[in-house]
């Protein structure tokens, strides 16, 4: 084993732990029945999680690696997120909460076994760039945001975590940019842990466009719902009228008009004031969408959106808005350190070299783009990621670009692909605006 291997392998190790100790911390502070319980008809009981992320941990980093099994093939069904709706979870014959954390510990104390063993040949497809372990560190992230989505949701005393407040915002005077026409490199065929649907690197030429330098806040967004702007069917896609019909939507999730009409707006079981400067989060596709033709502008597609982020004028392209220095507390809100968005403004070294800011962190932001391959795309190294999910009819899924301020680091980047549907706002979404030049 050469140096570069033994320090990867040491990356990797650590990387694991981060991830372990993310998870466990999380779900720490819940009581047996509040990890059993489904809090919500669309996100999986807590303790499936849980297991799952041991059991994508067990089928990856052990079987398909070096053959080998620390708990039964009887896990493999229960915890197949193809085989099992996430509404249809809780009524399996789940691990309870001490024997799925037994579990994972046993599924890792194997893995880190393998791992010392293992070796990196660059022509394995799952272990050149040791690829499979950054998918399996990724996933668990993955599965921290999610539940931190289920935590957000739950009912009652709530979910209360303790954080430092995040940096303050400042004002920003100019409100878009332009950014010119012409081609930049989209997607990525040399970052190590990229998905496959981020891959091939190919050259896409865009008109010029103007995009917000920062995300949609909710003082703008408070604008449009004392506007009217829900009971306006002009501002609404056909089908995002229908679901604001159908759904009752009047607000984003969460927010609530108090007497006097002040807002609030529900944060892990705390009522708070509405932070009028955060960017807005928790609003589908439908209600960015219908915001942006309210506000004579549109959704960026997710071309444009990468572009502004990651393209140096002339065509150089970066790893992050700011270069390609990792992530850090300076220039992004990533990895829950505040538990909530920043302000605006927050992360003025953060800009884009077109003066985008926050555009990794704080929230997801939609674009206008349904979730397709790339030209050149090639499954890797399974279906279930990214395949099965491309475009089938016209609109089904839609693209997030950026992350959250639940995202850790390891599982974001310029080129990362995120997507939902478009009638869903558990997740830590919001957006940005942008227009035709
Ligand atoms: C990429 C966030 C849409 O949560 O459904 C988790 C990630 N894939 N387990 C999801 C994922 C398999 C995925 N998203
Ligand atoms: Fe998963």
């Amino acid at each position: 084993m050469d140096l570069e291997d033994a320090h990867l392998k040491q990356t990797i190790a650590e990387e694991l732990g981060a991830v372990r100790r993310r998870s466990l911390a999380l779900l720490d502070p819940l009581s047996e029945p509040d990890l059993l319980r489904q809090h919500s008809p669309i996100m999986s009981p807590l303790v499936w999680d849980l297991a799952h992320v041991g059991n994508y941990e067990e089928l990856w980093l052990l079987e398909a690696v070096a053959g080998v099994r620390a708990g039964p093939r009887s896990l493999d069904d229960i915890y197949d997120a193809f085989r099992h709706s996430r509404t249809e979870r809780v009524a399996l014959p789940l691990l309870g909460p001490s024997e799925a954390r037994t579990y994972i510990a046993g599924v890792r104390d194997k893995a880190l076994d393998v791992l010392d063993k293992v070796e990196f040949d660059p022509d394995h497809q799952l272990l050149g760039n040791a690829y499979v372990y950054g998918m399996v560190v990724q996933h668990e992230h993955q599965h921290d945001e999610t539940m931190l989505a289920t935590l957000q949701l739950m009912d009652g005393e709530g979910y209360r975590p303790q954080a430092p407040v995040p940096p303050r915002g400042r004002r920003i005077d100019k409100a878009e940019v332009l950014v010119e026409g012409g081609p930049f490199e989209m997607g990525t065929s040399l970052e190590p842990w990229a998905y496959d649907n981020e891959r091939p690197a190919h050259v896409v030429d865009l008109p010029p466009f103007f995009i917000d330098t920062t995300p949609v806040t909710n003082r703008d967004y408070l604008r449009f719902v004392e506007a009217g702007g829900y009971d306006d069917p002009r501002w609404w896609s056909e089908a995002g009228w229908a679901h604001r019909q159908k759904a009752g939507l009047s607000a984003p999730q969460f927010w609530r008009k108090e007497c006097e009409g002040v807002w609030t707006r529900l944060r892990f079981g705390w009522r708070e004031d509405l932070p009028l400067n955060e960017p807005v989060c928790h609003v589908c596709w439908y209600e960015a969408d219908a915001y942006a033709r309210w506000a004579g502008k549109r959704l960026p597609t997710e071309a444009e959106w990468e572009k502004a982020a990651s393209a140096e004028p002339g065509g150089a392209k970066r790893r992050y808005p700011w270069g390609d220095a990792p992530p850090s507390p300076e220039l992004a809100n990533l990895g829950q350190r505040y538990f909530r968005p920043a302000a605006v403004g927050a992360y003025p070294q953060g800009a884009s070299p077109w003066g985008c800011e926050q555009m990794i962190g704080d929230v997801w932001e939609w674009t206008s783009s349904g979730f397709t391959s790339y030209p050149g795309y090639h499954w890797f190294p399974y279906k279930e990621y990214s395949e099965v999910f491309f475009k089938q009819d016209e609109g089904r899924f839609r693209v997030l670009r950026g992350g959250s301020w639940a995202t850790d680091p390891a599982a974001v980047r310029t080129t990362f692909r995120n997507w939902d549907f478009p009638i869903r706002r558990q997740i830590f979404a919001g957006f940005r605006c942008a227009r035709d030049a």
